[in-house]
Order: C-alpha cells, then sequence, then structure tokens
C-alpha cells in the first residue's frame, strides 16, 4: 500500500486531537508518510500541533515526517490528500450569528437558517483560495472539504471549480446518526448499508441494511417510537445539547413516519420549540468555546508539559474515522460505500441536475459513483426545493454582490418565513459581517 502524505488545513480546531488519534486507529486502512498541519492562526495551532507530536511519537513512530506551518507552500507541495475544517471568522462569530438570529426570533444556528448564510458568505472567498492554492502546488491531491456550511460550501466550489473531480464535499452526521442505528442493532457501523437522500443536514435514511441485505429499517423505527434516540459517539454521548437533538429524532419519526430524519431537520420543522429552548446568551457556540474548545486546550497542554499521553483522556471518534475511511477508498479504490455530497445529475430523478446532494456513493479512484435513489415524494420534494433555491440564492449573493438575492434567500428559509424578519435579520448580518462579506448591492431599504 503507498503511504499518504496528509495535510490538514485548519490544523489548529479541536477536532484535531481527534483526527490524529483517529488516524492512528485506521493506520492500516489509510498509511501515512507525512502529516503537515496548516492554519492562519498561528498560537491556536501551535498549541495543537505540540500536543499531537507528543501523541504521533509514542503512537505513530512509523511516520516519517510531522510539521505544522502557515506556509502555504511548505503545507501544500506534494501532497496526496489534504483535509479541509477551516472555520472563518471563528467560535466568536458563529455565536454572533446565533445571537443574531435569536434576538428576531428566528433559529440561531451554526448551518441552518440565517446562521448558515452568514458562515456561508464567510466561507466561501476562503475555501475558494484555498482550493487554487492547493492547486497551484499539488494538482492532483484529494480535496476532502468538511468545512461548513458544507451545503454552501459544496455549491459554491461546483460552481468556481466545475471541472475538478478531485475536490469531494462530506459532513460526518449521517455517520454519527448511524452509530447510534448501530447500538440499538447491537452491530458495528461499518455492517450497515444506509439507503439516503438530501441536502447537507437535510436529508432522510429511507433504509438501513446489513451487508447481508437484512432490511434492519423497521427495527430501528420501532426502537425509537419506543425507546427514543440518544447519541453514542464518544464525541457525542454525553453532551446535553446533543443529547436533546437526538432525542427530537423520536418526534419527528412519530410525526413523519416514512423516513429516518437526519437531526438537522428539526430546526426546519419545529423552528419555533428550538427558539424557546435557546438561551441567548448561552447558545451553542458558547457551548462550545466553554466546552469543547477549554477541554481540548488543556488536554493539549498537558500533554505538552507531561510530553507523554500517559494519563491523557484521548479518543477515537466517527468523526475522524468517517474522513479517513472516505479517503482510505478513493486511495486505494476500495469502492466502498459512503454518504458523501455530489452533484445530482439525475440520481434524485425528480430533482434538478444542478443540485448539490448528499447520497450513498461507491468511493473508487476515479471519485464517486453515486447509486441512483429515482424519484421521492412530494413532501420531501417540497421541502428539498424550498432549502435548495435558499442554498443556490446565498451562493449566487455572493458571487454576484447581491443583496437582493441575499433577501430572497432568508425570505425562502423555513427558519424565517417572513420578509421584513428577512430584511432586518441580513442587515444586522451585514453589519456584523464587515471584515468578512463581500459588500452587496441592490435594493436597499428606504428610509422613512
Ligand atoms: C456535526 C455536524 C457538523 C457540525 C457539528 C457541530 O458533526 O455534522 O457539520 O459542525 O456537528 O457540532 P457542535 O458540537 O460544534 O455543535
Ligand atoms: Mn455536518
Amino acid at each position: 500500500m503507498k503511504k499518504q502524505k496528509l495535510v490538514v488545513v485548519g490544523g489548529g480546531s479541536t477536532y484535531t486531537p481527534g483526527m490524529i488519534m483517529s488516524l492512528i486507529e485506521e493506520k492500516e486502512n489509510f498509511p501515512l508518510k507525512s502529516i503537515t498541519f496548516y492554519d492562519t492562526d498561528v498560537e491556536r495551532q501551535e498549541k495543537v500541533a505540540k500536543a499531537c507530536e507528543v501523541i504521533l511519537k509514542e503512537k505513530y513512530p512509523e511516520l516519517e515526517a510531522f510539521h505544522y506551518t502557515t506556509d502555504k507552500e511548505e503545507a501544500f507541495s506534494n501532497v496526496d490528500f489534504a483535509f479541509v475544517q477551516i472555520r472563518t471568522g471563528g467560535l466568536a462569530m458563529r455565536e454572533q450569528d446565533e445571537q443574531i438570529s435569536l434576538k428576531h426570533g428566528v433559529v440561531g444556528q451554526e448551518t441552518c437558517g440565517p446562521g448558515g448564510m452568514a458562515y456561508g458568505m464567510r466561507s466561501i472567498g476562503d475555501m475558494i483560495e484555498l482550493v487554487n492554492d492547493i492547486r497551484s502546488y499539488s494538482p492532483d491531491a484529494w480535496i476532502l472539504n468538511y468545512t461548513n456550511p458544507a451545503a454552501i460550501v459544496a455549491e459554491a466550489l461546483n460552481r468556481a471549480f466545475p471541472e475538478d473531480k478531485k475536490i469531494l464535499n462530506i459532513c460526518d452526521m449521517p455517520a454519527a446518526i448511524m452509530v447510534s442505528y448501530a447500538s440499538i442493532l447491537k452491530r458495528e457501523i461499518w455492517d450497515l448499508v444506509p439507503e439516503y437522500f438530501g441536502l447537507n443536514h437535510f436529508g432522510w435514511f429511507t433504509k438501513l441494511y446489513d451487508k447481508e441485505g437484512n432490511d434492519l429499517t423497521d427495527e430501528i423505527k420501532s426502537h425509537i417510537l419506543n425507546h427514543g434516540f440518544l447519541p453514542e459517539d464518544s464525541e457525542i454521548v454525553n453532551d446535553p445539547s446533543w443529547i436533546k437533538t437526538f432525542k427530537q429524532v423520536k418526534t419527528m419519526v412519530t410525526d413523519f413516519p416514512e423516513y429516518l430524519p437526519n437531526t438537522y431537520l428539526q430546526y426546519y420543522l419545529y423552528p419555533q420549540e428550538m427558539v424557546d429552548k435557546e438561551d441567548v446568551c448561552n447558545t451553542r457556540g458558547r457551548q462550545v468555546i466553554n466546552g469543547r474548545e477549554k477541554r481540548v486546550h488543556s488536554l493539549c497542554d498537558q500533554l505538552i508539559e507531561n510530553k507523554t499521553t500517559d494519563g491523557a483522556h484521548l479518543e477515537v471518534d466517527i468523526h475522524g474515522c468517517y474522513m479517513i475511511r472516505v479517503a482510505a477508498s478513493l486511495a486505494y479504490n476500495n469502492g466502498d460505500t459512503f454518504i458523501v455530497i455530489v452533484k445530482n445529475n439525475g440520481i434524485i430523478s425528480n430533482l434538478q441536475d444542478d443540485a448539490m446532494v448528499e447520497v450513498p456513493a461507491q468511493l473508487t479512484n476515479h471519485g464517486p459513483k453515486p447509486f441512483a435513489v429515482g424519484k421521492i415524494p412530494t413532501f420531501y420534494k417540497g421541502l428539498i426545493e424550498g432549502q435548495l433555491a435558499y442554498e443556490k440564492l446565498v451562493v449566487a449573493a455572493f458571487f454576484e454582490n447581491d443583496y437582493n438575492k441575499a433577501l430572497q434567500a432568508l425570505t425562502l428559509n423555513r427558519t424565517v418565513v417572513n420578509a421584513p424578519v428577512a430584511r432586518e435579520i441580513l442587515d444586522d448580518m451585514i453589519e456584523a459581517n464587515r471584515n468578512y462579506w463581500p459588500e452587496l448591492n441592490g435594493n436597499l431599504k428606504v428610509k422613512e
């Protein structure tokens, strides 16, 4: 097996130590020659990188090189894979997005509703620049992108790089949900074969089989209806916010029993309930700043100080393992099936071809070979088309500097609906994102 050269873009992310643990766990499936971290934030990356150095020295002695850098040429030259996990504006802007939305009585969420739009308008420019940079130093590298909001980023990258066949956008949420299915079924996640369709953070499992083809869907549904649903992956199993989110799946399956929903649909199907239970002073972004970020940073401090992993609480999670197994399937032509984001092109036959959809695909070294979904029922088609129009309009607003399209996008979003509210949120978002968004021109409100 050829050993791979990997660059992790966004090396300072709080997900990086977990990713390193997953790379160690998966070293037989995805053996590495070198790992480089790249970030624009020197200090944030340095802390994480120095801690990862301690882990790698102990647990990956066969790795030939580990570097971290803020220099693009050093980072991107001669790599086989780039794992891209950036957050333009950081967690501070995530909190802003959530708070602005909530102040207007609308869902305040990282990737759903106005938060998703604001974050999308921040991410697109940096993502395009990154892809250009990676391509100038490593024209053939696989770019696995899990930067959020993945739906909007995927749409934008498809618009900017329509001919690039080696960019793949992925999200770990379907896999995190499958970890819970596996636990219900007392099986391994890798033994499960899903049927799924939708947009990113906006989709449904229609069937779940094992490798022998046994249909396990009803067993999961009746478990959810009778006993509820809980997170099981190590990263989220004890997190009160994720526990609440997974519990909401029972309500969704009760109301719409046809398919098994992605957890993110709660924001679109029960927006009022989501707003009511939020605390504007302690949004999810704030919880992550006070929780995961503090925890990971103190873990890093501990590793750096002790120079050993002894006594350190290190865990493998599905986020890392999923990305790595996706990469392995692309690198070694394994042809394994994963849920990924690809251009529709008839996969969902009654949806426009140029939608970026999230569906199962076989991954080979020629890229994803998605399975046909066929026609989807009216309810799902209606929901998807509204959300897709919102996503496309956000991207169009970015590329065309078009205020009107941004306003149309927010008005279409199920979490907003009211045009005057959409306008107020948009104007506040423009103000808060001055340093990040392109300037938007157009039908600005005439002041009375
Ligand atoms: C899941 C989603 C990601 C999202 C993350 C947020 O993993 O797939 O797209 O960024 O959850 O989790 P957090 O714990 O930061 O709210
Ligand atoms: Mn996601």
